[in-house]
């Protein structure tokens, strides 16, 4: 049976920055405390009129130029976001049309900050069934036109960015390379504890003016209640994946957790007893992307700490839902 191994990961961040200090002129905040709760500095947000789909393309071109891929290589296209561009149809129609692949087959995930490992375990499946060879795997998310950026949704808004990052799944028989394990949970009775309540089909007619008047079309969060599960079950899913393939955390290369907050990531890596060589971050400049931000970590973590053909990666996922996921893969 094959194994589903990353032929290229392609990014994509908008130009403009936002920094702490920015935020200050938008919100009663302080870069102290951004910087002490979150650990980030700065995040990037689009312009007007960008979406997800854009960032989405944007980072598949440059995934397919690594590859050395045409668009026509991507047999299946696996579309992660919490924030597409319209209520429907998904990101991965729009992405699909940009490509120029009619019939290549589009499939939207909406599991948040576990979207992309989600994603994965879906292309892998196909990928060891023979289903299909070449997958394309995109998280992108656009936050900044949904925050709530008064000091009412500080919390929050606080938090999030825009990004896009875009891995090129292919079969592979090579014995030392590959996906091992993926792990995905979900826990439902939490999921009012991070969530956007409206627009909703509950709701009618689904887009109410006093909605948008109470804050209900902005994102809410119990922060120190997802803090508390983060930090057990993340650990939880990475022993978890080690431990389908026969492996402990001292085998690992690195770790590459979901950039929820540096606190969380600082938290799980004392949990697992990593070495900080282990464990690669960069929630400072993007601050939390979702479900982009997985692929946006493990591209940036690979070439900063010189990721080879064979090492151990495990990443680790936990987000809205709640939704907890991970997987371990020999780079
Ligand atoms: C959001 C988070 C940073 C808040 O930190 P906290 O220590 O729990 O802070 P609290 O919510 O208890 O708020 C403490 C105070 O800071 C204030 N505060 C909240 N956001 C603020 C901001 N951006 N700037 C300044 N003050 C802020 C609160 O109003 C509160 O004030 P009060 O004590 O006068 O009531 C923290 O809970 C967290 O990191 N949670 C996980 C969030 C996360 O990772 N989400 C992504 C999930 S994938």
């Amino acid at each position: 049976m094959p194994r589903t191994a990353i032929a290229a990961i392609g990014t994509f961040v908008p130009e403009r920055v936002v920094t702490n200090a920015d935020l200050t002129r938008l919100m009663e905040t302080s870069d102290e405390w951004i910087t002490q709760r979150t650990g980030i500095q700065e995040r990037r947000w689009v312009e007007p009129g960008v979406g997800a789909a854009d960032l989405a393309e944007a980072a598949t071109r440059q995934a397919l130029d690594r590859a050395g891929w045409r668009p026509g290589d991507i047999e299946a296209i696996v579309f992660a976001s919490l924030s597409p561009d319209h209520m429907f149809p998904g990101d991965g129609c729009f992405l699909n049309a940009r490509l120029g692949l009619p019939g290549v087959p589009a499939l939207d995930v909406r599991n948040q900050c576990s979207g992309f490992l989600y994603g994965l375990s879906v292309a892998d499946a196909w990928i060891r069934t023979g289903t299909y060879r070449r997958v394309l795997l995109v998280g992108a998310e656009v936050h900044s036109t949904g925050l709530d950026v008064s000091t009412r949704g500080r919390d929050v808004a606080v938090i999030f960015g825009d990004g896009a990052g875009a891995a090129l799944l292919e079969a592979t028989d090579d014995p030392d390379r590959g996906v091992l394990a993926v792990r995905l949970h979900a826990d439902g009775r939490h999921a009012r504890d991070l969530w956007t309540d409206a627009p909703g089909s509950v709701y009618s007619p689904r887009s109410r003016v006093e909605d948008i008047a109470s804050g209900a079309t902005y994102p809410h969060m119990e922060g120190q209640k997802v803090f508390k599960h983060a930090i057990v079950r993340m650990p939880e899913v990475v022993r978890e994946v080690l431990a389908a393939a026969g492996h402990g955390t001292a085998d690992l290369k690195l770790l590459v957790p979901h950039q929820a907050n540096l606190r969380i990531a600082e938290a799980v890596q004392r949990s697992l007893e990593l070495r900080d060589d282990q464990v690669f971050n960069n929630i400072q400049r993007y601050g939390n992307t979702t479900a982009a931000s997985i692929p946006l970590c493990l591209a940036e973590g690979a070439e900063a700490r010189g990721l080879r053909r064979g090492d151990l990666v495990a990443l680790a996922a936990f987000g809205a839902g709640f939704t907890w996921a991970g997987a371990l893969l020999r780079w």
